[in-house]
This record gives structure tokens, sequence and C-alpha cells, in this order.
């Protein structure tokens, strides 16, 4: 994927300018009034001018889809380019039947004519199965958990993964947990970069939610395309015991609306606030 034309092409879709100013494309607002879900309209134009950018070969990679705002966006207009989603129907409690349904009804209004693939799993787990993408990815797109772990496994995971050059998109990047994840992988990681930070004026912001932040990685010739033992151990632990410290709680919250949802929403709280908000996703 070729980044720089990516970053090029973004003045022209926003007026007066990306980080405060609103799509030229005024249909982003309509597909987010029509699809449920969590991300807002500024970053629906940036996900679709990604895809657009998309060269033949490579895979656009979503992880954490929900009811499917982000996918439909992203391949508007996009036909002929491979879509690969990842959602383990885990997170709001989510009755996993009901989300589905009402993903692929999402998919079938209004990404008919893309090639979706959705792997239906733990993206921490699909993500190291030989095979799991049958071509590099070029666009990586993390909407998943948001913890200081799994957003430090959103990059260390995918990393073997990317084309050469790939585009690496996060979204609620302005929440300080996302950002110390970030400080922390790339001091250990090579040929990274966070290229922009479309920071959230506030939580839940109407134009980029809380906050996307765009990275490029570049591969440094030589290095092996597979995690380090640090990484590898980090990631058993994700998927052995936080994850279903994670089921245990999401059920929780899912089945008792009452004290344990407010136990919930102190510890996912934590970390993310954007400025003086106190408010979170
Ligand atoms: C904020 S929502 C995604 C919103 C969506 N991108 C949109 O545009 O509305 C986060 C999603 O990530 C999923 N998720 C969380 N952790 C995951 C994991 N480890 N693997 C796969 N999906 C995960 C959750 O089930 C949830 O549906």
């Amino acid at each position: 994927m070729k980044t720089s034309a990516f970053f090029e092409a973004l003045p022209a879709l926003f007026t007066p300018d990306v980080q405060s100013g609103d799509p030229v494309d005024g249909s982003w607002k309509g597909l987010a009034s029509q699809v449920a879900g969590y991300t807002a309209v500024n970053e629906l134009a940036v996900l679709n001018e990604a895809a657009r950018h998309l060269p033949e070969g490579e895979a656009y990679l979503e992880v954490g889809t929900f009811k499917g705002r982000s996918i439909c966006a992203a391949v508007r207009g996009n036909a002929g380019k491979k879509f690969v989603v990842m959602e383990n129907f885990m997170e709001f409690g989510m009755a996993g039947e009901m989300a589905r349904e009402e993903l692929m009804t999402n998919l079938a209004e209004h990404a008919s004519d893309a090639d979706v693939e959705l792997l239906e799993g733990d993206c921490f787990k699909l993500m190291v199965e030989p095979g799991a993408l049958d071509r590099p990815v070029g666009v990586y797109f993390y909407d998943g958990e948001h913890t200081l772990l799994s957003h430090y496994l959103a990059l260390a995971v995918v990393e073997p993964l990317l084309a050469n050059e790939a585009l690496v998109l996060i979204d609620d990047a302005s929440w300080p947990v996302v950002q110390k994840a970030h400080k922390l992988f790339l001091q250990r990681h090579k040929g990274w970069e966070i290229v922009e930070t479309w920071d959230a004026a506030h939580a839940d912001d109407p134009r980029w939610a809380n906050g996307l932040h765009a990275l490029t990685f570049r591969r440094v010739p030589g290095t092996a395309r597979k995690l380090s033992g640090t990484d590898e151990a980090l990631r058993r632990y994700q998927v052995t015991v936080q994850d279903r410290v994670n089921a245990v709680m999401w059920k929780a919250v899912g089945i008792v609306p009452g004290p344990i949802t407010a136990v919930a929403k102190v510890l996912l709280g934590r970390s993310r606030k954007i400025g003086d908000d106190d408010s979170a996703k």
C-alpha cells in the first residue's frame, strides 16, 4: 500500500480541513443513521479512502465490526477488493446471535457487491492461525477491545501479517490508554510511525468519536515475520487469562444491568477520559 498517496488525498475530502471540518460527501451521515455503531462520520470517510488505496493482492483487515458501520463505509465503491473482518460478538453484553444477524442484514443491504469475509472469534487467536489471510494486509483498522495490553497486541499480532508498507488506523486513540500502548509498542518495534492524530474534541465527538490515529508500517528488510518471545507470551496471557475475565464481565453486564454494570464501567473507564471529559464509551 502506498501510504503517502492516501495521506495526500485526504484534504480534498473534508471542508475546510480534515481535523476540524466535515466530509464533503454528505452520505456518510446517512450511513451512520442507517447502521448502528460507534464510528463517526469523519472516520467513515477516512476508512473508505484507505480502502480505495488498497492495491490488488493486498487485504483490508478490520477488528471489531459490531453491527457493521465501519466496514459498510470502507467497502462503498470498493468492489473487487478483499475485506476480512474479525468479531467475537462479546462486548456490550451482545447476544451473539442477535448482533450477528444485524451485522449480516447490514452487510446485505450496504455491502452486497463487496467481498467481505467474516472470521468469527478472538482476533488474538485468529491472527496467528496459519493461513488466516491469503494475502498481506495493506490496510488494518483496529476497533476491538480497548485495554493497554489489547492495544499493544493489536499492533504486535498484526505486524507479521502486514504488507511491507501498510496503513494502520486505530480507533479510540484519543484515550490515554491507547496512546500509552502505542508508546510502549513503538519503543520496542522498528518500522512504525504515527503519522496523523485526529483527536476527538470530547468523548463521542460527532466527527471523530473518540479519536482516530493513523500509523504507517514499513518492514525493515531482514526482520522476521513472527512475534518476539515476549509478545507471544503476552498474547498467550491475553487469550488464556484475560479473555476469560472479559467474557465473565461482559456476560454480567448483559445479564445484570444494575450494580455490576456500574462496576464494569468503572473498570473499563480507566484511562478513557478525553481532556476534562467524564464520559466513556
Ligand atoms: C466498538 S465496537 C466496534 C464498532 C464498529 N467498528 C462500528 O463501526 O460501529 C468493538 C467490537 O469489538 C469486538 N471485539 C472486542 N474484542 C475482540 C476480540 N478480541 N476479537 C474480536 N472482536 C473483538 C466487540 O465484540 C465489539 O463488537
